[in-house]
């Protein structure tokens, strides 16, 4: 009950048991109890600023009509408790008839007493109360009700502080949750459908939505929403500048509004009916490296004033994630997309191209020399290329290396054929100041200046039999000092090793040791001569032709069918080295954009090229249909004749037009009287091109 003996002793029992109470209705409610009681008031109020700061709102009354905070929302100086904050000032209007400010929300009231909430400077609300009485309120009033309004607005705030750490406690909880969802899914609409489903739950979410800007039809539109129907996002559609997500991106600034029914720039093209009383609406730009993307949007149930700046700062955080989230999808299709590419463009290179890493050739032979090339790239093995001279060993040791994990290191060459053998074991292993007479400085080998990278033995074949034992010591142990030295170094060096020579006489003449060999043979390559696959004459051909008119800085030329069929006619001992020599010439002794056959510096072939072509490709001897059909029928099966004996000739045919059209397909189907499709089908099932 309230003891009218001692009010401050009441008061001070009261704004105690208030301090822990954290309902702020229950606080105004029992503030303007107290109030009404002590000053013996017919009614009276405590209003609040709203969030605008411009209009009072009534929170708490009695005596009063219950449709009196719905209808009178005084603004900043309107009325009397519209003067009161305005000015910060108690006001005691004695009789209201007399007052030029007085609002009535009750015939029968007289006299009125509003006193500031005041929060610092600041004031936030006021109370005050009304009585039929004139000059109802003396001196003693007013300072009580001060008094009060003190205690009330320190709790008040002191309430709303606690609230609004709570909150943030809270947000941070919250956006601790969404961080490790973005963390374990890579997909970003699942990201997004996550994160909204979890915001629902915890902050009361009503809508979201994330609008991306299209270049083409420069319009902001929805690709990921919460609650909204497909209507609802197809009509959703924004010009820059246009409405608030129009402007958020235009800005590049985050917006919030704290009941969205009230803004103007709001237009709800997605003609969403709000059910909810009121609904407070935040977005903010989504931004990849420094480029505004989209917006993303979030409609929350009626945020108050205390967490009105949480919230914005929550969505700021949000569209960050999401920024990042999306940069990272994009980033993970990008790379999917480039790996397909590169997986596309390999088997490509190997499907329909004939030069794979500078290494021109479609032959059954090459093809699989690239396969084995590409799966050892990536091994340690060390590996054994064989082959004639010229035939491209050095070639493949420099695209082995460029493929393998040691691509970004050195590969030093070194050929052993070319330095004698001490000579040669100085080079490799380097050696020290003072091992030898004019050893007056050090010296760093060949196998730590090739460490983490490849060393490439070219004509291992001629190396110094004792060398050879140093070298199967640094393939077993991985480790070798230097001439003169104590040091033992440990490096990482893949070899290749190449050789022309035969190895297998080499061993059996002890010229090479047996157990270096198997070392070195680990992975073997060998490249047969350009003789035994003149099916890649064309490419070679047309590869080197084009690196001959770069490394010249000329047109292409092409070789004229006579130049071509005598290149045909020859045996090459020099393999591709010296395929690459005549064309060279003839590149360089032609005028006009045609290599002829006196260009070559050749024999002209026999008048006919293709007779030629006919003649080289069956035998020396003179050719007898009759004979040759005789024999095919003697290796034939019964039932079989025709066919075995007319796809061999038509496999023949094919491919001699083929070659003297320099495999132009629609040309050859032209000479032959076939389309093209049909040359294709007959050609892919005879396994030629
Ligand atoms: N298949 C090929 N495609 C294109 N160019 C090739 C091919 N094979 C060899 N060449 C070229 O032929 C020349 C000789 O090749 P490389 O030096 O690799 O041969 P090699 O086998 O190491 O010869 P040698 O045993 O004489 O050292 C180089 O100019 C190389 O570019
Ligand atoms: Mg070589």
């Amino acid at each position: 009950m309230y003891n009218f003996n001692d009010p401050l002793l009441n008061l001070h029992e009261i704004t105690l048991s208030l301090l822990s109470e954290n309902d702020p209705d229950i606080l105004l409610n029992t503030i303007l109890d107290q109030a009404i009681e002590f000053t013996q008031a017919d009614s009276g109020s405590i209003a609040l600023l709203d969030d605008t700061r411009k209009f009072l709102e009534i929170k708490v009354f009695r005596g009063l009509s219950k449709d009196v905070p719905e209808k009178v929302k005084l603004k900043l100086g309107e009325g009397v408790t519209g003067r009161c904050i305005l000015t910060g000032k108690i006001r005691n209007v004695g009789d209201t008839k007399e007052d030029p400010y007085y609002i009535s929300v009750r015939s029968d009231i007289q006299s009125e007493l509003a006193i500031p909430l005041k929060a610092g400077p600041k004031s936030f609300g006021v109370i005050s109360v009304d009585s039929s009485r004139l000059n109802a309120f003396d001196k003693n009033h007013e300072e009580y009700l001060s008094l009060l309004a003190n205690y009330a607005a320190q709790i008040y705030t002191h309430q709303e502080t606690i609230q609004h750490l709570h909150d943030r406690q809270y947000i941070q909880d919250t956006l601790l949750h969404i961080s490790a969802l973005l963390g374990r899914e890579p997909d970003f609409k699942k990201v997004f459908e996550n994160t909204a489903k979890l915001l629902e739950e915890k902050i009361d979410l009503k809508r979201a939505a994330l609008f991306l800007y299209d270049d083409i039809t420069h319009e902001l539109s929805i690709e990921y929403s919460l609650n909204y129907s497909d209507n609802q996002i197809e009509r959703s559609r924004y010009k820059p500048n246009e409405g608030l997500t129009g402007k958020v991106f235009s800005s590049k600034k985050p917006m919030a509004v704290a009941n969205i029914s009230q803004d103007k720039n709001f237009l709800n093209k997605s003609g969403i009916s709000r059910m909810e009383s009121q609904i407070s609406f935040f977005s903010s730009p989504i931004i990849l490296n420094d480029k505004v993307k989209g917006v993303f949007n979030m409609e929350i149930a009626y945020v108050n004033h205390g967490k009105f700046s949480d919230y914005t700062f929550l969505i700021q955080l949000l569209s960050a994630f999401f920024s990042q989230a999306i940069l990272i999808e994009e980033l993970i299709q990008q790379t999917e997309s480039e790996i397909k590419n590169e997986n596309i463009f390999l088997k490509r290179q190997f499907e329909n191209n004939y030069v794979f890493e500078n290494i021109a050739g479609k032959s059954k032979v090459m093809e699989q020399l690239f396969k084995t090339m590409s799966m050892a790239a990536d091994s340690n093995s060390s590996i054994l290329l064989t082959g004639e001279s010229g035939t491209g060993k050095e070639l493949f040791a420099s695209a082995i290396h460029r493929n393998s994990l040691r691509k970004d290191n050195k590969i030093v060459k070194i050929n052993c054929a070319a330095i004698p053998g001490d000579l040669l074991e100085s080079e490799l292993f380097g050696y020290e100041k003072g091992a030898f007479t004019g050893a007056d400085k050090d010296h760093q080998g060949k196998f730590l200046i090739a460490h983490k990278g490849t060393l490439f033995l070219d004509e291992i074949g001629e190396m110094d039999f004792k060398l050879q034992s140093k070298l199967l010591r640094f393939l077993q142990e991985k480790e070798f000092s230097p001439l003169g030295s104590n040091k033992i170094y440990n490096v990482d060096v893949r070899i290749i090793a190449a050789t022309n020579a035969d190895f297998e006489k080499l061993i059996s003449e002890h010229k090479f040791r047996e157990d270096l060999y198997y070392r070195l043979n680990v992975i073997q390559m060998n490249i047969p001569p350009l003789r035994e696959r003149m099916e890649d004459l064309p490419f070679i051909c047309d590869h080197l032709l084009n690196k001959i008119a770069v490394n010249n800085k000329k047109n292409p030329k092409s070789l004229t069918a006579e130049a071509y069929a005598v290149l045909e006619s020859c045996h090459f001992p020099g393999n591709v080295r010296e395929l690459e020599n005549i064309l060279e010439r003839g590149f360089v002794l032609s005028r006009g954009n045609t290599i002829d056959v006196s260009d070559l510096g050749m024999q002209k072939p026999a008048k006919n090229p293709t007779e030629k072509i006919i003649r080289d490709s069956i035998s020396e001897t003179p050719f007898n249909i009759s004979a040759w059909i005789s024999a095919k029928i003697e290796s034939s099966s019964d039932g079989n004749y025709y066919a075995d004996i007319m796809r061999e000739t038509e496999k023949e045919l094919f491919q001699l037009l083929l070659k003297k059209t320099f495999y132009n397909k629609s040309k050859t189907a032209r000479l032959l009287g076939l389309n093209r499709i049909t040359l294709d089908k007959k050609l892919k099932e005879m396994d030629i091109v």
